[in-house]
């Protein structure tokens, strides 16, 4: 079954029962504007998984961060050439910071998605966080024999990600011209709990406050306009507030990217939507 190639801050593995369970079983167009590892798309995509299979005419997936289109582009277009660029890595402190340090600009298409792959599997926590200038920052991992190349993932997303059209691109654009009977899954990052559990740096641009009032405003729009809108995010203030007019519902996630491990655990996350009654 398909499932997402990169371990993600915020990937939505844990949710996907209680997000399945409230989409349409049927939309026009399907867009994930922060699709991250893309675990709901991988999985209500897949024709294996029945209980989570949704029908859609389009796809589309877009992100801030390059890398990880670039990365799905290529494994839509050329899985195999990917794998066998993998094939050239091993599991190595040394080799890690070689790659770490690679301007990935300069880099062939496959060359880049092997990179992000590698670094994704191998570095500490498994997460993807850049520095102001757009850099990978994160240190090597200790793992015991880590899989660097999952070539069954691999090969299960490529089909499901040549769907979808891929872009690089804020959500706001990619948006724009959705209306009735399309259906849109906004997992942004996440509204500061603390500040010791923030964590936006997935991309050099951030996403602040001013980013998720943005959001919401877009949100609102769209739901006027007969879009389906879903949102997940952490049980704050900010977000009850930001969607006090939509139903809101509380479910429980595990959360996984926190620096203080005594913080990881079980959090409550809001699930909005824009065509349910207010509860
Ligand atoms: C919480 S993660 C999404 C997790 C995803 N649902 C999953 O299953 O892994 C948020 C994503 O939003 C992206 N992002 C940050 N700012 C953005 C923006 N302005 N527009 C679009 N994507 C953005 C980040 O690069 C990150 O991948």
């Amino acid at each position: 079954m398909a499932s997402p190639i990169v371990k993600w801050a915020g990937g939505k593995r844990q949710l996907l029962e209680e997000l399945v369970a409230r989409m349409p079983l049927e939309m026009n167009r399907y867009v994930e504007p922060f699709a991250g590892g893309a675990a709901l798309y991988l999985a209500i995509a897949d024709e294996n998984r029945a209980a989570m299979r949704r029908r859609f005419n389009e796809a589309r997936l877009s992100d801030m961060n390059e890398d990880l289109i670039v990365a799905y582009r290529t494994v839509a277009s050329d899985v195999e050439a990917v794998i066998a660029e993998l094939g050239g890595y091993r599991y190595e402190e040394e080799l890690y910071y070689a790659t770490r340090a690679v301007d990935p600009a300069t880099l062939s298409p496959v060359q880049r998605t092997a990179r992000l792959l590698f670094l994704n599997k191998t570095c500490f926590n498994g997460l993807w966080r850049v520095n102001a200038k757009g850099h990978f920052n994160v240190p090597f991992g200790r793992y015991t024999n880590p899989t660097i190349c999952d070539d069954k993932a691999l090969r299960e997303a490529a089909p499901l990600l040549a769907r979808a059209s891929i872009e690089h691109r804020d959500f706001h654009e990619v948006v724009a011209d959705l209306g009735a009977g399309d259906f849109v899954y906004f997992d942004p990052p996440y509204a500061p709990v603390s500040e010791t559990a923030d964590f936006t740096a997935y991309a050099k641009e951030g996403f602040g406050h001013g980013d998720h009032e943005r959001l919401a405003h877009t949100f609102r729009a769209l739901a006027e306009r007969g879009v389906l809108c879903m949102l997940s995010n952490a049980d704050t203030p900010l977000t009850r507030a930001l969607y006090s007019d939509f139903a809101i519902e509380s479910v429980e996630a595990r959360r996984s990217v926190n620096s203080k491990s005594s913080a990881r655990g079980k959090v409550s996350e809001l699930i909005v939507t824009s065509w349910a009654p207010r509860s």
